[in-house]
């Protein structure tokens, strides 16, 4: 169950019409955690001191635009040498990949299903937008399932861009409370494999699957190579 309010009196009707459309429960007070606080700046609050939202302007999203020029991930979708692969995430969870991808000047589409996801995510776009950023202007946010949106339309992307949900190693204290939050919100995806088959069928150039390193690939498939971090890797299956 999710609950959800608004962030103030003019919130009320956008965020009463995103409880019907989503099925969330209206909640009046915020005595009960968690719950979603739609507005301007729409957050979903997991306890007193921790908060789920996007905000492409402060902390790791913007140390990563700073310094993350020479990011694995702008090597494995080949958005180098002055190449700017249009890309589809199709697992946009919070926007961070996407970003990055974005600020490399990559046109990007996002798709994310999970309601409360696509929400903030949502917002998070249009307040970068609305401040000018041009980064944000190169993202298009779809909020569906990937797997339907493959089988049904023609998909027309250079690469399409993987980042499923997979099973922790171990409950560590070293995994922050918001990333333990996130997960507790989305759960595990259990239909990943099939998703990497679509996108094998669509994509013109290429596919990348983002990895823990203790993962095996997905659907058993061996990547045309990898590019392998300190913790994650990234498979690259070339479609071309
Ligand atoms: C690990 S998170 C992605 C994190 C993201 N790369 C980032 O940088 O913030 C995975 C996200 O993909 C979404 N997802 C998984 N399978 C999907 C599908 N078939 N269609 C749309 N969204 C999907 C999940 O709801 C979740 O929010």
């Amino acid at each position: 169950m999710i609950r959800i309010c608004a962030a103030s009196p003019d919130d009320i009707e956008a965020a009463q019409s995103a409880a019907s459309r989503y099925g969330f429960t209206w909640i009046e007070s915020k005595a009960q955690y968690p719950y979603l606080e739609f507005g301007a700046q729409t957050r979903y609050h997991i306890d007193k001191r921790t908060a789920l939202i996007v905000d492409f302007t402060s902390g790791a999203n913007a140390h990563r635009k700073k310094y993350g020029g020479k990011e694995l991930i702008t090597k494995a979708v080949a958005a180098i040498k002055g190449e700017r692969p249009s890309i589809l995430d199709a697992t946009a969870g919070m926007g961070r990949d996407a970003y990055v991808l974005a600020h490399h000047g990559c046109p990007v589409t996002l798709i994310e299903r999970h309601p409360v996801v696509y929400l903030l995510l949502s917002n998070g776009i249009q307040r970068a937008q609305e401040q000018g950023d041009p980064v944000a202007l190169r993202m298009t946010l779809l909020g569906q399932d990937s797997n339907a949106h493959l089988r049904s339309t023609a998909a027309n992307y250079d690469v399409i861009y993987l980042d499923p949900m997979f099973p922790a190693k171990q409950k560590s204290a070293a995994v922050k409370k918001d990333m333990q939050a996130f997960h507790s919100l989305v759960g595990e995806d259990s239909d990943n494999d099939a998703l990497l088959e679509l996108a094998l069928n669509q994509a013109k150039k290429r596919v990348v699957v983002k990895r823990p390193d203790y993962a095996p690939p997905l659907n058993q498939r061996q990547a045309s190579f990898q590019y392998s971090g300190k913790k994650i890797r990234y498979d690259v299956y070339l479609c071309s």
